[in-house]
This record gives structure tokens, C-alpha cells and sequence, in this order.
């Protein structure tokens, strides 16, 4: 049965989207098989997977909407063994559309039963905010990867995430846990990042991943090429953070 994993920071551009393209990949070079779930309207891992969204007959919002099963929107992605469910702008729509619905909070729980044996990790990208689609994801998880950005806020809002997955925890999903917080887009050479490596070591102790993801321009650069920075620059810093963040993930979840 597969392993679900879900990237949330309600943060904007933190690297949510950077991390399950780029840890998909390396759990597929591994010779896990993983579905990435793309939850963010914005369509990120979409796109970065090498899938064009504007040929998409069905998405996660046709699944979550309207009653269609998954496994009819599934794609295979530019990454060996890494399959997805992609989205596009339409899911905005759903917060709207799900309010008068049973369960609401449930929905992806219940549609990705049918494929829960299909894969080793099934991988969820979510927007930036703790909307219904975040509530969505966590209460479909087993655990959930916070990626975190070594700048000045870094921790700013965290608070209410973490109270956020308790309260799921609490009402939705008893089988939540934090699996890890990873820190990305550092720049070891600077005092700052080394304190907000601190900060975040304080506050979540050994949960925080012994891989940091550095600032790496070809991190940044893979997606517009539709792939993962496995297929883009497999020797870059980048490539071998996210390989070494995969062996953690993996070991963590044996
Ligand atoms: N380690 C890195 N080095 C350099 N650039 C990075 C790195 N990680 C992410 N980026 C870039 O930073 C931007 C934000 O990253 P990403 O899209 O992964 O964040 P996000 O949390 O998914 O954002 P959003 O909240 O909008 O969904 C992107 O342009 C991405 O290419
Ligand atoms: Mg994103």
C-alpha cells in the first residue's frame, strides 16, 4: 500500500512544488513507483512533469467534483516510474463547488483509494494557503513533508500550520504525522540561514531532514524544460540534495 506524502507550507514559494518534482524523481530512480497528486490550481508539478495543461480532457477537479475516477486522469510523467494526476486553473473553482458537499473534507481520501495499491508513494502538492484542498490532502496523508525557506520569515506562520495538522490529527485523520521538515533554498555561507537553521532546529527538533536543499539555479530552471532536475543537470548540487532527500524519506517510512 502506498505511502501518502503531502508537501503543505501555506507560504508562497517555498519550493512545495520543487520538492515533489525533484523527490518523485529520486523515489522513481529508486524503483519506487509514485503518483504525484498536483492539488494547486496553479498547476506547478503539472507542467514541471512535463504534462501540457492545456490538452487535459480530466484533472484532480473532475475527480474531486465530479465523481470521476482517478485512475481516468492519470498520466505518465518525463520521470521514470513517476506517474500523475494533473490539475489546471479549473480547480480554483472546487473550494466553492465543495461546500455543500457531504464529507467535504474527505473527498481525496475516499478517490485515491482506488489506486492506493498501485503505488509505493503517492506524492500531494499543495497551493499556498490551508484551504479546503490542503484540509483535502492532509486528511488523505500518512505524513507530511513541510519544506521551509531559509530566509528572515522563515518561521512566520508556522504556528497556525502546525495547529492546522493537529486539528486534523484530532477530527479527520489520527494517522497523521509530520514525516519531516526540509529546509530549501539555503545558502550556507550566510549568517542569516545558519540562524533560521537553528530556529527551525529548536522548534522542530529531529524531525528537521539532515539534507538541506541549497539555492541551486538549475533547480530553478528544470521546469521549464517539463522535467525533473534528474533529466535536466544530474551532476548539479541540486540533483544530489534531492537524491540524498529520498533516501532519508525512504528510510523514514520502512
Ligand atoms: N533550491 C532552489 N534553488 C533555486 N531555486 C529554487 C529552489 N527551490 C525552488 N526554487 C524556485 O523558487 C520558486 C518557488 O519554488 P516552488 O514553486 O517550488 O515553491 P512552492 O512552495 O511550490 O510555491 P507556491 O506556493 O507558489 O506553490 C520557483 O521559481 C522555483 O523554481
Ligand atoms: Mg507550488
Amino acid at each position: 500500500m502506498a505511502y501518502i506524502l503531502t508537501l503543505a507550507n501555506q507560504k508562497g514559494g517555498v519550493g512545495k512544488t520543487t520538492t515533489a518534482v525533484n523527490l518523485a524523481a529520486f523515489l522513481g530512480k529508486k524503483k519506487k513507483k509514485v503518483l504525484v497528486i498536483d492539488l494547486d490550481p496553479q498547476g506547478n508539478a503539472t507542467s514541471g512533469l512535463g504534462i501540457d495543461k492545456g490538452q487535459l480532457e480530466s484533472t484532480i477537479y473532475d475527480v474531486m467534483v465530479n465523481d470521476v475516477d482517478i485512475k481516468d486522469t492519470i498520466w505518465e510523467s518525463s520521470s521514470d516510474n513517476v506517474s500523475i494526476c494533473p490539475t489546471n486553473i479549473n480547480l480554483a473553482g472546487a473550494e466553492i463547488e465543495l461546500v455543500n458537499v457531504m464529507s467535504r473534507e474527505q473527498v481525496l481520501k475516499n478517490a485515491v483509494k482506488s489506486v492506493k495499491n498501485d503505488y509505493d508513494y503517492i506524492l500531494i502538492d499543495c497551493p499556498p494557503s490551508l484551504s479546503i484542498l490542503t484540509i483535502n490532502a492532509l486528511t488523505a496523508s500518512d505524513g507530511i513533508i513541510i519544506p521551509i525557506q531559509g530566509e528572515y520569515y522563515a518561521l512566520e506562520g508556522l504556528t497556525q500550520l502546525v495547529d492546522t495538522i493537529n486539528i486534523v490529527k484530532k477530527k479527520l485523520n489520527k494517522n497523521l504525522s509530520i514525516l519531516g521538515v526540509v529546509l530549501t533554498m539555503f545558502d550556507r555561507r550566510t549568517q542569516l540561514t545558519r540562524q533560521v537553521q537553528e530556529e527551525v532546529e529548536n522548534y522542530f527538533g529531529d524531525k528537521v531532514f539532515s539534507t538541506v536543499i541549497p539555492r541551486n539555479v538549475r533547480l530553478a530552471e528544470a521546469p521549464s524544460h517539463g522535467v525533473a532536475i534528474l533529466n535536466y543537470d544530474k551532476h548539479s548540487k541540486g540533483a544530489k540534495a534531492y537524491e540524498s532527500l529520498a533516501a532519508e524519506v525512504i528510510k523514514r517510512t520502512k
